[in-house]
């Protein structure tokens, strides 16, 4: 079974629009300083690029939750699999995402890092699949909304593959 990828969204285009996003959250939090949540591990190529193209102070901490099983369906049961390293209480916290799809993951993120208590919570993704969505979690920030196809690249993965491909594309799996 051989796979080939489409180009969906070229290297140019999400690097383009990585530079406007951090041009608007930067005049967002003018006068602040962002604490960026990286969702590991498909978020983190576009925290990277995301936090160099933001002129406010950062700093940033990591946290992977995940759903059982490792194709292109996921189970939609969450599990935290790694917590953040700090304290987020009084920190504007932006959580940076891959890609929202049923929102079911985002969903339990926000309500378990909302207790904690930061000054702010939002969310920043890079891809949204609207069609997708199951839990009603508000985004503030979307690179891209795309259809529902299987995308990789730029942290997706398809079975651990492709994550580190500078531009989003669809897996098309020729028998
Ligand atoms: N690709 C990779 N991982 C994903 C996707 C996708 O399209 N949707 C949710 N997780
Ligand atoms: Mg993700």
């Amino acid at each position: 079974m051989a796979e080939k990828i489409k180009v969906l969204i070229s290297e140019e285009e999400v690097d383009a629009r990585i530079r406007e996003l951090g041009e608007k959250i930067s005049k967002e939090y003018e006068g602040k300083q962002i604490h960026l949540i990286c969702v590991l591990k498909g978020g983190v190529f576009f925290m990277c690029e995301l936090a160099k193209r933001i002129t406010v102070p950062v700093s940033m901490d990591f946290m992977c939750v995940g759903s059982y099983g490792d194709g292109t369906k996921s189970s939609g049961v969450v599990r935290l699999a790694k917590d953040l390293d700090e304290s987020i209480e009084n920190k504007e916290v932006l959580i940076v995402e891959d890609i929202i799809d049923s929102g079911n993951t985002l969903y339990y993120l926000m309500d378990v890092l909302r207790q904690r208590k930061p000054a702010s919570l939002r969310l920043c993704t890079l891809l949204d699949k609207p069609d997708r969505r199951v839990k009603d979690v508000h985004v503030d920030w979307t690179g891209f909304e795309i259809p529902d196809e299987f995308v990789v690249g730029y942290g997706l993965d398809y079975a651990q593959k492709y994550r580190n491909l500078p531009y989003i594309g669809v897996v098309e799996v020729a028998e």
